[in-house]
């Protein structure tokens, strides 16, 4: 593993968010003033359109989609190469926004961490039950998913699994850290098992300030987190950095 991939890691999912280029640089040159390589790898993941001025400012950028095919007729999309030729490694596959309101398929998510292992771009790998369920049952979902996923992950290669409940994204919802840690733990199980290689696994869903500690107390497990809503507040993002790095 590279020191691009030093434990703990931090996504900054920013979804259709900010408004402006003006606010994109600022949220970037906030979080890039606090992060410290050595500590773990903090990751921003802007809108498309946004990309190559937070590159211009910030090392470790990711995409929040790519494309399942390399290149062709599919307007609209974008495809791993251009991501790396704006010397970006990372991409985020299988959102579940992208699951639900572009009708994405662990198939289609499947082709897109071919692409992104093609181009040597490292794929943040999302999976997650879509309705409030005990752990037998929400695993039952996972592990279906993860049939799917693991057969496209390249010997070697770095990806990172983020398990995110799927009803508990929206930056406010209640969430168990214990549950979302015994399911953490499965999945590290899982894959290892099925590919005799060891993945980060983050979680993300409602990751904000008043939670963190509570799932910090499960850092053994969890490798990192995925922030969304609160990725774009300056001042949370930055409480919540300084936290994850004060304890790992
Ligand atoms: P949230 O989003 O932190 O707003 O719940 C998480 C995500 O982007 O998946």
């Amino acid at each position: 593993m590279s020191i691009y991939m030093k434990k703990p890691f931090i996504i900054c999912n920013w979804k259709m968010n900010p408004a402006t280029p003006r606010e994109a640089k600022k949220i970037t040159q906030e979080i890039a003033r606090i992060t410290e390589a050595k500590k773990g790898t903090v990751i921003i993941a802007p809108p498309t359109l946004f990309i190559e001025r937070v590159r211009a400012l910030y090392p470790w950028v990711a995409g929040q989609d790519i494309s399942a095919h390399a290149a062709g007729a599919y307007t609209g999309q974008i495809s791993a190469r251009m991501l790396r030729k704006e010397n970006v490694s990372y991409v985020i596959v299988g959102h579940s926004e992208r699951r639900k309101y572009q009708c994405e398929t662990d198939e289609q998510i499947a082709q897109k961490i071919k692409q992104a292992h093609g181009e040597k771009i490292t794929p943040i790998i999302c999976v997650g039950e879509t309705k409030k369920a005990t752990i037998p049952q929400a695993w039952n979902k996972i592990k279906k998913q993860l049939d799917i996923l693991i057969p496209s992950l390249v010997r070697g290669g770095n990806y990172i699994f983020a398990y995110e409940p799927v009803w508990a994204i929206g930056g406010n919802k209640e969430v168990d850290p214990k549950y979302a840690t015994d399911i953490i733990y499965r999945i590290k199980l899982y894959v290892r098992t099925q590919t005799q290689e060891v993945s980060p696994v983050i979680y993300g869903g409602s990751v904000n300030c008043e939670n963190i500690d509570s799932l910090l107390y499960y850092k053994n497990t969890i490798d990192g987190f995925l922030v969304g809503s609160a990725s774009v507040r300056p001042k949370e993002i930055k409480n919540i950095i300084k936290k994850i790095y004060g304890s790992y």
